[in-house]
């Protein structure tokens, strides 16, 4: 899996990457990740990549022609998909990022400022994704979080203790609380149950936090589980 973004500041994108469960997987080679800076595809000598918006308004809009000559001259995979980070776009979840976690390549368009020049859109034609409803200064964080999601999926990135089995989502409900030591903290006990060795009572006992906890916070996502 090979993780191409494109952005303004790939700094960004390397430093997140320095740390961590990413960085343990990128020293053993699970996935690679590379950053394609539009900046360096500007045919103007100020390297200028955004301008006033026609119309009027606030804000630099980015412009076309570095951000498709950089996409043009990244290598594409038989199976690749092509990711722009957008409010605009559909919500991320965890099935979309199974899906993802399926290709060979994932191209990621991360924008900044007032965004894309629609044009950029039509030439490029990108799936548009969303991490929510609000808007952040820039595609790096969204972008982070996508290839963060989609690299858990991927074999070798989490080790057994990290595992993502029973993750929430992974089942259609949110997961259960955890507990570790010590057994008692300013008067709260780990529920009987998780001390046991019982693991079928354990396991009940999980599924049973799991439903009460995903009908409480996620009724959207409990309708759901009920009636798969
Ligand atoms: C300030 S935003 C542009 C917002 C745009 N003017 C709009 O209202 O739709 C700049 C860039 O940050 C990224 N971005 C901001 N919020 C995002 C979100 N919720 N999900 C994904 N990307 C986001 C996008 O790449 C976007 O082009």
């Amino acid at each position: 899996m090979k993780f191409d973004v494109m952005t303004l500041f790939p700094e960004i994108i390397e430093d997140y990457c320095k740390h961590s469960i990413m960085k343990r997987a990128l020293d053993k080679n699970v996935f690679e990740i590379n950053t394609v800076n539009p900046r360096d595809y500007t045919l103007d000598k100020h390297k200028k990549v955004d301008d006033t918006p026609y119309g009027g308004g606030a804000g630099m809009v980015l412009m076309a022609q570095p951000y498709v000559d950089s996409y043009e001259s990244i290598e594409k995979s038989e199976n690749s998909i092509t990711i722009m980070l957008s409010p605009q776009g559909e919500p991320l979840n965890d099935n979309i990022v199974n899906d993802f976690a399926k290709f060979d390549q994932l191209i990621l368009m991360c924008g900044h400022y007032e965004g894309f020049d629609e044009r950029i859109r039509e030439i490029i034609k990108p799936r548009e994704i969303s991490i929510g409803d609000f808007v952040l200064t820039g595609g790096e964080l969204p972008a982070l979080c996508l290839i963060d999601a989609v690299s858990r999926k991927i074999e070798g990135t989490l080790g057994k203790i990290e595992s993502a089995d029973d993750d929430s989502f992974s089942n259609g409900l949110i997961e259960y609380p955890h507990y570790t030591k010590p057994r008692e903290y300013r008067g709260l006990c780990v529920p009987e149950v998780l001390l046991n060795g019982n693991h079928k009572e354990i396991n009940e006992f999980r599924l049973q936090k799991s439903i009460e906890r995903t009908k409480l916070r996620r009724p959207d996502l409990y309708e759901k589980w009920e009636k798969d």
